[in-house]
């Protein structure tokens, strides 16, 4: 299969690009230019927001699948700049669904769990109404509506959440630097959800591709649940830190580290389509993260 990767270079885009190549599908990595404004050797230049591009781009390489791991990710950010966090994540997503119409493409559009309120007590399913808190859970939401709509037959909506991968800052490495800095690590233990390990989301994207084409929308994470607060104890404790973990309240947090965004309090993701399929494979994160902790012991320069 000829595969496009949209944001390449970010966390879960490095995995998505390795883990294709591995299974032997064409490779094409794109990403906008960094910073400083300058195209990032090895991949094919594309901002998903600007329209034309996104047409040309995809029309010139005409791929069979589309993964589109771009995206606004700053979710306090989006807060402060609600227009921002659309163009990102709606116009962006209905950019590269408009593009891969016109050329036949599947498109595989990753979503989070915050487009859930938090309120059901018990973990979503892909059937449950949303109800996003906050302006990144809604931008998402919208993205994903635009993606339904432009392409009914050729999506595969992929929602997850709380992701840690090799590639890019995550909460693992924080709680790490933390611990190794801080007397005492305070972390929130009244918001509950599912860390899920990139390569395994990777891999389960591309099993989804592989398989035969059933569109519509996924949850995919790591087995299990638990709270921040929980997935700290766990990572200084496998990471053989003696630290203590010291459990505050999202509205402390909040106030401490002036964050501006409502957070769904329980938002775990259950699989439903997956295990409907027979394809709920997914370890459970606690075996992840010893997973990740000897990746991350293999890759010190990360
Ligand atoms: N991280 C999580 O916990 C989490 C949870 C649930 C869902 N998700 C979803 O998972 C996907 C991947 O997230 P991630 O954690 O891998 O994030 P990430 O590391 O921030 O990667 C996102 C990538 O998108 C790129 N990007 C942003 N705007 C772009 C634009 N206009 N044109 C082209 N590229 C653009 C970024 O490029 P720059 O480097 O130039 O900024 C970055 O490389 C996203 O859809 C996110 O919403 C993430």
């Amino acid at each position: 299969m000829k595969v496009l990767v949209t944001g390449a270079a970010g966390m879960l885009g490095t995995d998505v690009c390795k883990v294709m190549a591995s299974r032997g599908h064409l490779v094409t990595a794109s990403a906008r230019a960094n910073g400083e404004g300058e195209i990032r050797p090895g991949f094919l230049p594309l901002d998903i927001t600007d329209t034309a591009a996104c047409r040309e781009q995809i029309r010139a390489l005409c791929p069979d699948a589309i993964l589109h791991c771009a995206a606004w990710t700053n979710v306090d950010g989006a807060e402060r700049d609600l227009e921002g966090a659309y163009r990102g994540n709606a116009l962006g997503a209905w950019n590269v669904a408009s593009a891969a119409a016109a050329v036949g493409a599947i498109m595989v559009y990753v979503s989070t769990d915050f487009v859930f309120d938090g309120e059901k007590g018990t973990p979503y399913t892909e059937f449950d109404r949303v109800n996003p808190l906050g302006a990144y859970g809604a931008s998402k939401e919208a993205g994903e509506q635009l993606v339904r709509q432009t392409l009914p037959h050729r999506h595969i909506i992929a929602r997850t959440s709380w992701l840690f991968g090799i590639h890019g800052k995550n909460f693992v490495t924080t709680i790490q630097r933390l611990a190794q800095k801080l007397p005492e690590v305070p972390v929130v233990s009244d918001q509950v959800g599912c860390p899920t390990f990139t390569p395994d989301l990777a891999g389960k994207l591309a099993d989804l591709l592989e398989a035969p084409l059933l569109p519509g929308t996924y949850h995919i994470s790591n087995a299990g649940h638990c709270s921040w607060f929980a997935f700290a104890q766990a990572i200084v404790k496998k990471s053989e830190l003696k630290t203590p973990v010291v459990p505050i309240t999202g509205a402390e947090y909040a106030e401490k580290f002036n964050s501006p965004t409502r957070r769904p309090a329980f938002s775990p993701l259950r699989p439903l389509a997956l295990e409907m399929r027979g394809m709920n494979d997914l370890r459970p994160w606690e075996d992840a993260l010893d997973r990740y902790l000897v990746t991350l012991a293999d890759n010190p320069s990360r």
